[in-house]
């Protein structure tokens, strides 16, 4: 018996370790300087915070979400569990449960992990995803919109995506949304029937879908569609643009998308959106916006927020299509080969020895001939080899092999490490100089 990855969940192999460290590190500097925290939650939480938090009624809640019922205490009934399909809901359970509000406000806080949502699998949609997610909670002014757009923009700029343009919208709020989707479901009305059979049902369900629609049969009775700026109270009216004057202002680009809706129900006011060049638009590089009822409707205090998420899989995706290499990674540069098992014993404590002073360092392991050994170190690419021989136990040294150059010497098997970090920094030396 064979096993498989999971369909639609992907392994990630040594050779697409620079790009994640590279993507990694980039979104966890860039959030720093920015002023966020980093908090992490746990990947299993109670259903109930989704269905609640994301609204019944999204794709993401209905259809793919990972749920089992945990094994039930004795007499007990077994809580519900779902692996978290996105962040926020979690992090805004984690800000009202630690009394986050009696902290100074806003919050702002990062998180960067694994997701779960049991999508139909193709290019750049995963089953397993992962996601850098960002959220200001505790304040309602445009700028706390405007720093998350900023901080996308400029993790991407960071990165060298290039060619960005957001898409961007606002929802309105409790007041006048519901406004809007009553003018939405009047012109909807008479082509009812005419809609792709998903959109005649969201019709239904969650009018505001309907919008963004990517089925063929819906798109030409969404041209004339009332939009839903010219609903906005004279509060959302001024947050959208006062948001869109800052970006303005900094220079970002940006379109007014007028079907931009989103598919998690949190939303109020701002959503945006970014999409990267080559995923087309089914496949976002990010997505966000503002949510002030969200930590209200999850039992906190009433509580203005705003964030965005991105997609790592995505921003790797977009890397490769624009021909950005990642910065290559350190790989050890010496390896320890020996002869005989008196040897071998040196070449354990030499190793710890090395790797005690920060040295990076490899060790033949199974004892094979010398020149197996030294094929190996080729082959892992060490520039140096380290070896000791009956000759080198006897003398208490250890020889040390340039593979590029063919040279050998010989140094005292005491003064190695310092021998060693004396070399590493003059190649350091070196490399500045260049
Ligand atoms: P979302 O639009 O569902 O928003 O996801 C954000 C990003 O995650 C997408 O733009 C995309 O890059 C990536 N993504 C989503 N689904 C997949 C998938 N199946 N495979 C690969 N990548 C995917 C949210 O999750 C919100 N919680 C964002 C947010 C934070 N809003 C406010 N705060």
């Amino acid at each position: 018996m064979r096993f498989k990855s999971v369909k639609g969940m992907q392994d990630i192999l040594p050779e697409a370790e620079p790009y994640w460290r590279q993507v990694t590190a980039t979104v966890q500097d860039t959030a720093r300087r920015f002023g966020f925290e980093q908090i992490s939650t746990p990947v299993l939480e109670s259903t109930a915070l989704f269905s609640r938090g994301v609204g019944e009624d999204t794709d993401i809640v209905s259809k793919e979400m990972y749920t089992f019922t945990d094994r039930a205490r004795e007499g007990e009934q077994g809580e519900s569990l779902t692996l978290r399909p996105e962040f926020t809901a979690g992090v805004m359970r984690a800000y009202i449960e630690h009394g986050m509000s009696s902290l100074p406000q806003p919050q702002k806080l990062y998180s960067v992990g694994p997701l779960f949502r049991r999508e139909k699998p193709q290019k750049g949609r995963y089953r397993q995803l992962h996601q850098f997610n960002a959220e200001i909670i505790g304040s309602a002014d445009p700028v706390a919109d405007f720093e998350i757009l900023l901080l996308s923009y400029s993790i991407y700029m960071e990165l060298g995506l290039k060619n960005l343009r957001f898409q961007i919208n606002s929802t309105g709020d409790p007041d006048c949304k519901p406004k809007y989707v009553a003018a939405l479901k009047e012109y909807l009305a008479p082509y009812a029937d005419k809609l792709a059979p998903t959109d005649r049902d969201r019709l239904q369900r969650n009018p505001l879908r309907v919008l963004d629609s990517k089925e063929r049969e819906t798109l030409p009775y969404l041209e004339n569609a009332p939009h839903i700026i010219d609903y906005l109270n004279d509060d959302c009216r001024n947050h959208f643009h006062e948001l869109l004057g800052y970006l303005d202002a900094a220079g970002i680009a940006y379109s007014i998308n007028h079907r931009l809706v989103r598919g998690l129900d949190y939303y109020t006011k701002t959503v945006f959106e970014l999409w990267g060049e080559g995923l087309g638009a089914q496949a976002a590089l990010c997505g966000g916006g503002r949510y002030d009822g969200l930590v209200e409707l999850l039992g906190g205090s009433p509580t203005p927020g705003v964030g965005f998420a991105t997609g790592l899989e995505r921003i790797i995706m977009s890397m490769q299509d624009a021909g950005i290499q990642p910065a290559t990674l350190e790989r050890p540069d010496y390896f320890i080969a020996y002869h005989g098992e008196a040897a071998k014993r040196e070449a354990v404590k030499l190793i710890t020895t090395l790797r005690m002073a920060g040295v990076g360092a490899r060790v033949a392991f199974g004892g094979r001939s010398l020149k197996a050994q030294l094929k190996d170190a080729d082959r892992m690419r060490c520039r140096y080899v380290l070896i000791i021989g009956e000759d080198e136990l006897a003398g208490h040294t250890v020889a040390l092999r340039d593979l590029s150059k063919s040279e050998q010497s010989s140094l005292p098997m005491d003064q190695v490490v310092n021998a060693l970090k004396q070399r590493g920094h003059m190649a350091e030396c070196e490399k500045r100089v260049d």
